[in-house]
């Protein structure tokens, strides 16, 4: 046989093998088809056997075109194969059974409101920092312009912690009982011009009631610079609100009192039940009050070393749990903490 010949053999017997293959509907006769067209008593096993017979110069066309044709073969019986293995296991399987639910889990809606507020603020400028829930009494107060015996102080009633302080000077460790004195631990390690949020945890003794609990979370958010005013943050804010809440949100900005910020405002949007008519939900007074904020105070920028006539900033604080009650109208924050799953799954 010339190298030709067996060229053409090939071609036909790959046909074959195709056909064979294709018509084989178990993986026996599959088998059956293998040992024919690649076994030892196939074409192919031959023309390798007869490699010695055909002229040197030949040899190695012959061992390529018989190799080529193996390769080819087989490749073709391993699809072959799979496609049977594949069409037995599909016909096992009924397909017209029920599926089986797979529980999906959420986050919980605190979070999500988190997750919804942080994300109109990052685009503005603002940068998410956390601070420690357990603080020291110069951070959460002294360094907030709320002097140790100052009345202001009584206003935060605070959890202390019966722990000896790591920095005595610093005063005794408490659960911070806002977010506020993060404020302090970022000024104190960055240089003006800031802009941060700061989402967390924070405890009252409170007792639990419908809108009262010992854990909540607040939103902080802190600006510094050289020209920083306080329309910059009536607009932020009301722009802020107006994304949460609608375009056709109504704000509103009553004085108010902080000891670390001065001017202080807390900040009402118009009832989100009744529009401003006066309802239940706002208490007959057509507002619900939403946060508080304010130009930081001299004495915060000398606690931590800004020269209080170079740098101006304002903050705002607001309730996470108040934000998402309004949104989805929930009237009981004890709600967010029971984790019963009918509760939450609506979320
Ligand atoms: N820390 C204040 C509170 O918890 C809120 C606040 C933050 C007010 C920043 C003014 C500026 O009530």
């Amino acid at each position: 046989m010339t190298l030709e010949e067996l060229a053409v053999q090939f071609t036909a017997l790959r046909q074959e093998f195709a056909q064979a293959s294709l018509s084989a509907q178990t993986a026996k006769e599959l088998e059956a088809a293998r040992v024919k067209y690649l076994g030892g008593k196939s074409a192919v096993t031959q023309a390798m056997k007869q490699i010695p017979a055909f002229p040197p110069e030949q040899r190695g066309a012959v061992g390529k075109l018989a190799n080529e044709f193996k390769r080819d073969l087989e490749t073709q019986f391993a699809e072959r194969r799979q496609a049977l293995e594949s069409a037995r296991i599909v016909s096992a399987l009924d397909v017209t059974l029920p599926g089986r639910m797979v529980p999906q889990g959420r986050l919980h809606p605190i979070t999500q409101t988190i997750d919804a507020i942080l994300s109109l603020l990052v685009p503005m400028g603002f940068e998410i920092i956390e601070g420690p829930e357990l603080e020291l009494e110069y951070y959460n107060f002294d360094a907030l312009n709320i002097p140790r015996d100052h009345p202001s102080r009584e206003s935060f009633d605070t959890f202390f912690v019966d722990l000896p302080s790591p920095e005595p000077k610093r005063g005794r460790p408490l659960l911070r009982s806002h977010t506020s004195p993060v404020q302090i631990r970022v000024m104190q390690q960055r240089k003006p011009p800031l802009a941060i949020v700061v989402p967390g945890k924070v405890y009252r003794p409170d007792p639990l009631d419908p809108s009262h609990s010992f854990m909540f979370h607040q939103i902080e958010g802190l600006v510094v610079g050289e020209r920083v005013a306080f329309t910059d943050l009536k607009g932020l804010l009301d722009r802020f609100l107006k994304t949460l809440f609608g375009a056709a949100t109504k704000t509103r900005f009553r004085p108010h009192f902080f000891p670390f910020t001065e001017p202080s405002a807390e900040v009402d949007i118009a009832c989100t039940s009744c529009g401003g008519k006066g309802c239940a939900t706002c208490g007959r007074k057509g507002w619900l009050e939403i946060m508080g904020c304010g130009m930081v105070h001299p004495n915060v920028f000398k606690a931590v070393k800004y020269d209080p006539s170079r740098m101006q900033g304002f903050a705002f604080g607001m309730g996470v749990e108040r934000m998402a009650m309004l949104r989805h109208g929930i009237t009981d924050i004890r709600l967010f903490f029971e984790n019963d799953l009918r509760f939450l799954e609506q979320f």
